[in-house]
């Protein structure tokens, strides 16, 4: 048991601030909303199985997926806490198909930042109690201040991300986040409604032994993906390889932060570009990977480094230990010389 007390993260945050040049405190703002809507987010997760919120919504967003009625839920607490405070300029979210421009209030016509957000990733756990998450990625508008967000704004490439983090609602629930100056870990204390700094500066082993990929579709995956996953399975004294995957990225992602390992879900013969959306799932965990000492990668080009063209476009992600990350690459590149 810990003697000291921990800093909170609103402590932090506001320590952190002075790392900015020219800074107004908003991104500090930005951030005490999202660690609001969190708790808030996590209340809910909590009481799944009382309450009547579990299950589907019955309809589909635009993705064509089913939505769950936690999908709902979040997706309006989080859209409520950066649209009422004003934090924001813009908001766009897997649940919804336009990105939101934030109404005109005293504040939002400086706002300068925009946010994108899976506001519940692996919500098809939720029924059956297994760990859920929430996604978000911070840019710095490129429009003009002052004027309505535009496209543009969204669609920028990962590297110009300002900052990024997960909220993992799990047998504890935590927040991590990065700013570029690395990467931190805050888990919430239940009873006092409070997070701490439980996991500073995270790094993620450069080498690792766990592979999560849904190997259900193996038979669909391109061949320097299956060539990976057999280089994994062979029991040779050089591969210490293990399988895990929840099929939450949030859960699957942070296990394998902390422990070492990779986490693949690739293009498919159905699904050319995966299933993942690069802008509010695979380029926030790209920045933290990086930040951490890891890696991202779609197969073949930096996570980071793709223009994308669609908000809620979609990428093959390749993502955690550098070693095991470029080993997938190598895979990938192999397969593609001897097409
Ligand atoms: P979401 O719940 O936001 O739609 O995301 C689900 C994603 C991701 O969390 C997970 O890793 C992946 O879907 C699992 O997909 P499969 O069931 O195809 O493996
Ligand atoms: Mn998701
Ligand atoms: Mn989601």
């Amino acid at each position: 048991m810990k003697t000291t007390s921990p800093l909170t993260l609103g402590e932090f945050i506001i320590d952190k601030q002075a790392d900015f040049q020219y800074t107004s405190g908003e991104l500090s703002r930005l951030l005490s909303a999202i660690r609001l809507a969190a708790k808030v987010v996590n209340q809910e997760v909590n009481k799944a199985g009382l309450v009547d919120i579990i299950g589907a919504m019955g309809n589909q967003n635009v993705q064509g997926e089913e939505q769950q009625k936690l999908d709902v839920f979040a997706n309006e607490v989080f859209i409520a806490a950066l649209n009422n405070r004003e934090v924001v300029c813009g908001i766009a979210s897997e649940e919804n198909e336009d990105f939101i421009s934030v109404r005109p209030g005293e504040n939002s016509q400086k706002s300068k930042y925009v946010v994108l957000i899976d506001p519940l990733d692996g919500s098809s756990n939720i029924d059956v109690n297994v760990n859920v998450g929430t996604i978000f990625s911070i840019y710095r508008r490129i429009s003009p201040d002052g004027t309505p967000v535009q496209l543009e704004d969204f669609l920028q490439p990962g590297n110009k991300q300002v900052a990024a983090g997960y909220v993992v609602y799990g047998s504890s629930t935590m927040l991590v986040y990065t700013t570029g100056c690395g990467v931190n870990g805050f888990t919430l204390d239940p009873a006092l409604g409070v997070f701490y700094l439980s996991h500073p500066d995270i790094k993620i082993p450069f080498k690792g032994k766990i592979y999560s990929i849904n190997e259900g579709n193996y038979i669909k995956f391109p061949q320097g993906i299956k060539d990976y996953i057999k280089y994994c399975q062979e029991e040779k004294e050089d591969r210490p390889y293990t399988s895990r995957y929840i099929g939450s990225l949030v859960a699957d992602f942070h296990r394998n932060m902390l422990k070492g390992g990779v986490y693949l879900y690739p293009s498919y013969s159905h699904a050319p570009k995966g299933k993942l959306r690069l802008l509010y799932e695979c380029n926030p965990m790209a920045f933290l990977a990086e930040q951490a000492g890891g890696k991202a990668s779609d197969g073949f080009t930096r996570i980071m480094d793709l223009n994308p063209t669609e908000l809620h476009e979609r990428t093959p992600f390749v993502c955690g230990s550098i070693e095991m990350v470029e080993k997938v690459e190598e895979f990938m590149e192999n397969a593609r010389r001897n097409q």
